[in-house]
């Protein structure tokens, strides 16, 4: 079954077409901007036209980067906050006419990673935290999503930990790898101090260089630390794996 599958952000919108249940990407995938401001009207022509490129008429799964409940948007922190309380499920059907299901982004990106990816097989205790212009996590006990976790917004320093230990906040500050990577495991040892996991898997764009951070990132933290295996691509698999079986 082919699935577009969109990973819809606060700096971009990425989608690409996936057969499931193989978990393949079948094309280049395509980077649209987040528009500014990310109202529920701007943002959903940019999905029209992510659907129009890849001249797709299946079933579509989206990532969304905010608190979902059946498709509608509890929170929208990193777009515009006229998203809360749209059902983004139904304002994308009626502007395409095609069937969509729309989940948290992080929790998309974990599902990928954990029917895919660094946490294939994994029994215990998961925890997948996204670094993007936002932290966004997913908790997996015994292979079953929790959904809706909200662990980018817990207290750091006095302040939500996303301002100031996500991947935006190291470029908005032009932190070193290094300095940023100390933030990072502040964070990680609150995530692994709080919740105790076997295993916590790092994702988003900056896993792809994880090599130059992780390693300080992870010191001493309790749990496994490993980096995502589809690293970027996870929200987009994972999206679509969230569409199938609806049509
Ligand atoms: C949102 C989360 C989202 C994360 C990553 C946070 O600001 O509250 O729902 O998963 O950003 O996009």
């Amino acid at each position: 079954m082919k699935v577009l599958g969109i990973d819809i952000g606060g700096t971009g919108i990425k989608g690409a077409p996936v057969e499931l249940p193989s978990g393949e990407i079948l094309a280049e995938h395509l980077h649209l901007p987040t528009p500014q401001p990310a109202t529920p009207g701007a943002v959903t022509a940019a999905i029209k036209k992510m659907i129009q490129h890849f001249q797709f008429s299946g079933p579509v799964g989206a990532g969304f980067p905010g608190v979902m409940r059946k498709g509608v948007v509890e929170t929208a922190v990193n777009l515009s906050p006229s998203w809360v309380g749209k059902n983004a499920e139904k304002l994308f059907k009626q502007a395409t006419k095609l069937s969509f299901s729309v989940i948290n982004d992080a929790d998309a990106a974990g599902l990928a990673e954990m029917t895919y990816g660094a946490g294939k097989k994994e029994k215990g205790t998961v925890v997948m935290i996204t670094l993007g212009t936002g932290i966004g996590s997913a908790v997996f006990i015994g292979g079953v999503l929790v959904p809706n976790t909200e662990f980018g917004h817990l207290t750091m320093r006095g302040k939500d930990a996303e301002t100031i230990a996500s991947a935006k906040a190291r470029e908005v500050n032009d932190w070193s790898w290094k300095k940023w990577s100390k933030r990072v495991r502040e964070y990680l040892h609150l995530v692994d101090r709080l919740i105790n996991p076997d295993l916590i898997i790092v994702g988003g764009g900056v896993s792809q260089r994880a090599e130059k951070w992780l390693p300080r990132a992870s010191k001493g933290v309790k749990a496994k630390v490993v980096p995502a295996k589809l690293h970027n691509e996870a929200g987009i698999v994972g999206a679509a794996m969230a569409a199938n079986g609806k049509s």
